[in-house]
Order: C-alpha cells, then sequence, then structure tokens
C-alpha cells in the first residue's frame, strides 16, 4: 500500500516510492527505490522535504500517514470549493470550436516557430508580429477555452518548445479573464505566455532535447533561459513590461527557492505568478523530450499537492476554475459504471461537467457515445473517479471530445 509520511518518520528499510515537492529539490532520479543506506536517509532529511510516499507492500511500515485515498478525498475536497466561471458569450460548442482551434493551432505554431528561429538568428523580436498570433488565439479561448487548450496539449516532443509557447497564452488568456481582468491586461497576459521561454532558443539543441535527466551543469546552463530570453526581448521592439518581467520570472517559486532571483511570495509579480502556473500544467500534461505528460486530471491533482512552495494558492484556484476540476478530455468513470470523457465544464460545479458517455464497465464495451450533462438536477448520475485512458486501453478519447482525429503537432 502507499503511504504519505512526514519525512522525520523515514527509516532504513522503507521502500520510498516518490517524493513529494518539486522534484529539482531532490537528489534522485532513480524513481522508487528501498532505503537501505543511511548516508541517503540523510540526504533526504538535508533537502528539507517534508514528506515522501512510501510502498509499505515493499519495505517497512509505520503507524499513522495518510493513504493515496485520503490524500485524494482531501485535496478533491479543497477543490470543491473552488466556483466555476460564467461562460463567456458568444460561446461555441466544443466541436464547432475545436474544427477552427485546429487550424488555429496549426497557424500559431508556425509563425511562433519562424519567430523564435529568427530571434535565435539575431533578429529583434516584434510586439507587432507576436500580437497577432495572441489575438487570434485569443479570439478562440473567448469562444469556448477548452478546446485550444486542450488540443494544444497534443505535442511532438521534438518540437515541444513552440506549442508549449502557443498553449501557455492560451492557458494565460483563459486564466486572466477567469480573473477579471480587462482586454488589455488578457492580451499582456497572452503575449507574456507566447513569449515566456523564447530564452529557450539560446539553449544548445544537445541538453533543450536531451531524451533524459540534465546533468547539473546542464540544469544550470538551462537555468539561464529567463535571462537569456529577457535580454532578447529588451532588445525586441514594443515588447511591454509585463512580458519582459514574465519571461524573467515564470520560474520563481513563492516560496523563494525559484530562479534566476529567489523573488518570494508577493516580490514575485502578479502576471509572473500566474506564468508559473500555466507553464507548469501544460509541461507536465505534455510529451516532452524527458518525460511523458500526465492526464489532465491527475497534474491538477499533483499541482495541488505542490502547490503550497511553488504557486500562488489564490492563483491555482483561479487556475483550476479555469480548466476545470476534470479536464477537457480527462476519461472519467460515473457512479452507474459508465466511462466517459469530459466534454466541457458547467456553472455549477466543476464537479459535474457534461461528459460523452461511450463505455460500459459490466458489459465490457463500447456503447454508442451520448451526452450526459451531470449539473442537470435530473441526472442521478455523478464522477467516481478520473482514469487512466491506458489503463482501459483507450486510444480515441480526443476524438470522442472534439470530434475528429488529430496528429500531435
Ligand atoms: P524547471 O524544473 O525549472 O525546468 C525548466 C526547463 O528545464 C524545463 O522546461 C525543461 O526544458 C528543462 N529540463 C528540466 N529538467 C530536465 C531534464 O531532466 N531533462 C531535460 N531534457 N530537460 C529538462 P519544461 O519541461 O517546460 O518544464 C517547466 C517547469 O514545469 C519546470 O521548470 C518545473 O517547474 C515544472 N515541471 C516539469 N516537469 C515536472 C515534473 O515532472 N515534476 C515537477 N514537480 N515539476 C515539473
Ligand atoms: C515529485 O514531485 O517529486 C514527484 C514527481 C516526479 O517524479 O517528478
Ligand atoms: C501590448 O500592448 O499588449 C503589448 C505590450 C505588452 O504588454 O507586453
Ligand atoms: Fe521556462
Amino acid at each position: 500500500m502507499l503511504k504519505r509520511i512526514p519525512v522525520q518518520q523515514l527509516r532504513l528499510g522503507m521502500h520510498v516510492h516518490e517524493f513529494c515537492g518539486s522534484w529539482m529539490d531532490h537528489p534522485f532520479w532513480r524513481g522508487a527505490f528501498l532505503l537501505d543506506d543511511p548516508k541517503d536517509l540523510q540526504t533526504i532529511l538535508a533537502t528539507g522535504l517534508k514528506e515522501v510516499w512510501i510502498d509499505t507492500s515493499k519495505g517497512l511500515d509505520v503507524e499513522g500517514g495518510k493513504t493515496k485515498e485520503a490524500v485524494a478525498v482531501e485535496i478533491d475536497a479543497a477543490l470543491a470549493q473552488v466556483h466555476t466561471p460564467s461562460k463567456p458569450t458568444p460561446y461555441t460548442n466544443i466541436a464547432q470550436e475545436a474544427a477552427r482551434a485546429v487550424k488555429i493551432c496549426a497557424r500559431s505554431k508556425q509563425a511562433v516557430t519562424s519567430m523564435f528561429h529568427e530571434a535565435r538568428m539575431g533578429k529583434a523580436l516584434n510586439a507587432d508580429d507576436a500580437l497577432p498570433i495572441v489575438e487570434e488565439i485569443s479570439t478562440s479561448v473567448m469562444r469556448n477555452p477548452g478546446a485550444l487548450i486542450s488540443l494544444a496539449r497534443l505535442k511532438n516532443k521534438d518540437e515541444y518548445t513552440y506549442m508549449h509557447s502557443v498553449a501557455v497564452c492560451a492557458l494565460m488568456v483563459s486564466l486572466a479573464r477567469t480573473m477579471g481582468f480587462n482586454d488589455e491586461q488578457t492580451r499582456h497576459a497572452g503575449l507574456a505566455g507566447l513569449l515566456h521561454d523564447v530564452g529557450k532558443m539560446m539553449i544548445p539543441v544537445e541538453i533543450l532535447d536531451k531524451p533524459g535527466k540534465l546533468t547539473e551543469a546542464e540544469f544550470d546552463t538551462m537555468k539561464s533561459h529567463p535571462v537569456e530570453g529577457h535580454r532578447m526581448l529588451l532588445e525586441g521592439s514594443g515588447i511591454g513590461e509585463h512580458a519582459l518581467d514574465v519571461c524573467l520570472h515564470h520560474h520563481e517559486k513563492v516560496n523563494g527557492s525559484g530562479y534566476p532571483d529567489g523573488l518570494a511570495g508577493g516580490e514575485i509579480s502578479l502576471y509572473a505568478r500566474m506564468g508559473a502556473v500555466c507553464d507548469v500544467y501544460d509541461a507536465i500534461t505534455s510529451n516532452r523530450p524527458y518525460k511523458n505528460g500526465w492526464e489532465p486530471a491527475e497534474s491538477i491533482r499533483k499541482m495541488a499537492e505542490w502547490s503550497k512552495g511553488h504557486f500562488d494558492q489564490r492563483i491555482f484556484e483561479a487556475f483550476v476554475r479555469s480548466v476545470g476540476i476534470y479536464p477537457v478530455g480527462s476519461l472519467v468513470r460515473l457512479a452507474s459504471g459508465m466511462l466517459g470523457v469530459v466534454i466541457e465544464q458547467t456553472e455549477q460545479s466543476l464537479l459535474t461537467p457534461i461528459i460523452m458517455v461511450f463505455f460500459s464497465i459490466q458489459s465490457n464495451a463500447r456503447v454508442q457515445p451520448e451526452l450526459l450533462d451531470l449539473s442537470k438536477p435530473s441526472c442521478k448520475d455523478k464522477i467516481v473517479s478520473h482514469e487512466d485512458p491506458a489503463k482501459w486501453d483507450i486510444k480515441d478519447t480526443q476524438a470522442l471530445w472534439s470530434g475528429m482525429a488529430v496528429t500531435p503537432w
């Protein structure tokens, strides 16, 4: 059984399953292991990590601790307090918007790729080149945020940086709307998202696209990308202060352990704190050269666990309101014994989205896909858990919500 315990309760003979907290803060990349070396125990205690998951079926147990279910219930209870934003007007349904968002993703990726390549060659970045991309992404997000955001998650890992820029732009626009920003502020947020990682163009490709863990020296090089990007934007024309600031400070953490400046809490600007949340969500839900993505619903839960040191709590809550507890495309299991894919959020609650029901667990077979609005008072069904599509060997969740099959960008 997996159990989450305070680090102080760790003893030799326990099987360490996973560390809780930023994975860059701890010295192990080897994943699960049997703790049998006193030096390892010392190292773990020295990291300042507070909690750790142990596997009691593979090593010693200890009194107390929290089970995975208990932690999940705690997180879900906290998340359920958050309310959903009202629908934008005009509003388009997800399949309509997905058809447009596919084209916008393709155009945006192309435009970002050439802009970033030119910047690498020394051409000055110009807000006039970037703003039309932001504008197009924004109009889609305003009509229906789930479509473009969910499509932009599907990435070709070798060209991750470009689509990541498009995705973070869309997430920033959506978050800005949820936080009540006006049009101009929303445009600043979107532009900042689009340009936040431009400094990665200055990182040698062997490091940027390295298929495994970076050495300490390589990670030091990687950590220069905010400063490099900031320099590139300063040399550009018409790039405003928010984009400059998010580029420089999107890797700061509220507990002061981020880089490049180790800023804490309110020393980090509002836009940069927003950028940090959007950046990490898109990173961990995407396939990258060094790591495969997690499911969106799982990612929200992981971020809720890490969020205390890394993110601004209020902003993280607003972010959850903007993408959902079960983001569009999540596979969910219903109390009725059916599986479905989340199609869109509803205004009533983040726990009652609209679902495309398509699989019966009892008969272990597909059924004719049917829409189910869990927020309707007449609907007696509810979500009992999010599910990993791989576990059910379901490969077409994306086609089920968007109405079409899309190849990764
Ligand atoms: P970060 O940890 O500061 O990493 C910044 C960038 O360095 C990453 O951007 C990625 O381009 C590169 N990088 C970091 N570690 C490795 C590695 O082991 N191999 C390679 N080839 N590159 C690496 P990316 O991927 O867009 O991630 C953005 C941020 O999202 C990360 O900033 C981190 O805060 C968060 N993040 C990403 N993946 C994970 C994860 O698996 N666990 C946790 N806790 N956070 C993650
Ligand atoms: C952690 O945050 O330490 C666990 C997730 C990971 O392996 O990156
Ligand atoms: C804009 O006015 O939207 C561009 C300047 C910026 O905020 O970065
Ligand atoms: Fe970055």
